[in-house]
């Protein structure tokens, strides 16, 4: 068992905890984007760093295991610092269309947007301007809102088995596409929704669901899906 404290409270863990893990048991809320419990660690969205003493830089809380003795941050003033611009070069590149988006009101980058206080606009750079792919029935694919998180691309390959889904090209034109950037429909797509469940933003939509009401005018049901022999378990 290892010993640390967060934000000064004392916690024991076991070895391979994760500090994200560790707060998580204190109640400590550290705001994820890429992480999911379900899948493989990524640390790529950054959004949950953290300051641990007597490190030099910021760590990913979803991606680093607990040390004896630690002593961790989550909240400060360096760590909202780069919260703040990780939001606002997120924004930089977002649509600003809260207002008619179907995932207002259950969307992390709003969430955390409003947690730390960031506005559409504080960055002003290059934006993508990508067609909506919505030529099949059950999936609507807006990448212009894509935070290019990998939830998508991961719970595909991990949880599906399937690997329809992949990040191509370089750099700032870095995109989630099926094999050679195809409409889902003349992918392997199984249209499971598995992706669209775990899409924190608004880049993935169930089109059946789309248009006819908000998340907090419907309630949810849990079911098992029977699809394959996991038994999932979706809302
Ligand atoms: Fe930790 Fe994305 S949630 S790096």
């Amino acid at each position: 068992m290892i010993t640390l404290t967060i934000n000064g409270k004392k916690i024991r863990v076991a070895s391979g905890t994760t500090i994200l893990g560790a707060a998580q048991k204190l109640g400590i809320d550290i705001p994820t984007l890429c992480y999911d419990p379900m899948l493989e660690v990524y640390g790529g969205c950054r959004i949950c760093v953290v300051e641990v003493e007597g490190a030099k830089s910021l760590m990913a809380a979803c991606a680093t295991q607990v040390q004896e003795g630690m002593v961790v941050y989550t909240e400060s003033e360096k760590v909202i610092k780069a919260r703040k611009e990780i939001l606002a070069l997120l924004l930089a590149n977002h649509p600003n269309d809260c207002l008619t988006c179907e995932k207002a009101g259950v969307c992390k980058l709003q969430e955390y947007a409003y947690r730390y206080d960031v506005k559409f606009g504080q960055i002003d750079g290059e934006r993508h301007n990508y067609e909506l792919e919505d030529s099949n029935p059950y999936i609507v694919r807006d990448m212009n809102k894509c935070i290019l998180c990998g939830k998508c691309v991961r719970t595909c390959a991990q949880v599906e088995g399937r690997k329809v889904l992949t990040f191509a090209y370089r750099g700032f034109k870095t995109k989630v596409t099926t094999a050679f950037d195809k409409p889902y429909e003349d992918s392997d797509c199984a249209f499971c929704f598995r992706c669209v469940a775990v899409c924190p933003v608004g880049a993935l939509k169930d089109k059946r669901a789309s248009g006819k009401a908000r998340h907090w005018e419907v309630s949810k049901e849990e079911f098992t899906c029977t699809f394959c022999d996991y038994g999932c378990k979706f809302e």
